[in-house]
């Protein structure tokens, strides 16, 4: 008898929990350093998130192997609602470029919704010897493996696209690997590192403030930002097909409880409707996902055969990171 009123006490008090979610601050882990494009998202998105939530949302940058250090720490975290992860095009990558990764990206998280879409561009240090794209492939081809390339490690958007861009060409380069994309633009924006493809919520503002140089959009479709609308595209420019856009969602880990997942779903529908956020993103290329993709289901299903594509694309590239 005493059993039973202790666990029908302990059902009560779990649910009285669940209804009050959330009473208190909630982590958003970065998985990459801050000032990147993952890290501008999530602070966005965190202030809107903090309007339907009802609660402050902290953003923790914790980088490092391409955005595996902070995914990690999020699959292990306790499944209460209080730490997030707002990760990117890594949750597909990431198995086929890591022999021994220390999560499963289908298996130790909970979907919680697409967030957007970003275009990636490649740029080059303001004084690079190569005023457009064209003369960038000259000098690359004259000068084998002498430009450097930043990335935020094997595994983050930056390293996908620089190794899709040197295998098209065929020519290497010298990649330089920081925690996160933040700090590696500090470095090419002082012309410490020649060269980076990088989302264009990190690229847009130090293009039109002309503290790097743009050579081309790593898109099929022409971006909806009118400084980038004037670059190239890579397929135009020659690489036929090169096409990366890098999308964000929201995970919790695995085993949150369901009512949780739904007002963590709604909230972030609601925040996505933000019109702070939606001008923000539109300045930055960023296209908000619509409101009926932004549901679990469509989440899970979207990176399963992102996943499969990618694998596919990295091992016909063939470089693994350990
Ligand atoms: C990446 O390159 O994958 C990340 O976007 C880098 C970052 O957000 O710092």
């Amino acid at each position: 008898m005493k059993n039973i009123l202790i666990s029908i006490t302990a059902v009560f008090m779990a649910s009285m929990a669940l209804a009050d979610y959330p009473d208190r601050p909630v982590t958003l882990v970065v998985p990459f350093a801050a000032g990147g494009p993952t890290d501008h998202i999530a602070r966005d998105l965190a202030e809107s998130l903090r309007k339907t939530l009802g609660q402050a949302v902290t953003v923790e940058n914790t980088g490092g192997s391409g955005g595996t250090v902070g995914t990690a720490r999020v699959a292990k975290a306790v499944p209460d609602g209080y730490t997030l992860l707002l990760h990117h095009i890594g949750m597909a990558t990431a198995p086929a470029l890591y022999r021994s990764l220390v999560y499963r990206p289908l298996d130790d998280f909970d979907y919680l919704g697409m967030v957007n879409e970003a275009p990636m561009t490649l740029i080059g240090r303001a004084n690079f010897p190569a005023a457009n794209y064209g003369e960038l492939i000259k000098w690359i081809s004259a000068n084998p493996g002498r430009a450097s390339l930043a990335n935020a490690g094997v595994g983050s958007a930056s390293h996908l696209c620089g190794l899709l861009f040197q295998s098209a060409l065929k020519l290497p380069m010298t990649t330089v690997p920081y925690k996160g994309t933040g700090p590696a633009m500090a470095d090419l924006a002082s012309g410490q590192v020649d060269l980076m493809c990088d989302q264009t919520t990190n690229t847009v503002p130090q293009i039109e403030s002309g503290k790097v140089k743009a050579y081309a959009v790593a898109t099929t479709k022409k971006s909806i930002n009118s400084t980038l609308a004037k670059l190239p595209t890579l397929d135009e420019a020659g690489l036929k097909g090169f096409n990366i856009t890098v999308w964000h969602a929201l995970y919790a880990p695995r085993g949150t409880p369901k009512a949780v997942i739904d007002k963590l779903n709604a909230a972030l529908k609601l925040a996505l409707k933000d019109p702070e956020l939606l001008k923000r993103s539109e300045a930055l290329g960023v296209t908000v996902i619509s409101d009926s993709r932004i549901n679990p289901a469509e989440h899970k299903r979207f990176v399963e055969a992102e996943t499969v594509k990618w694998g596919g694309i990295i091992r016909a590239v063939g470089q693994f990171a350990d």
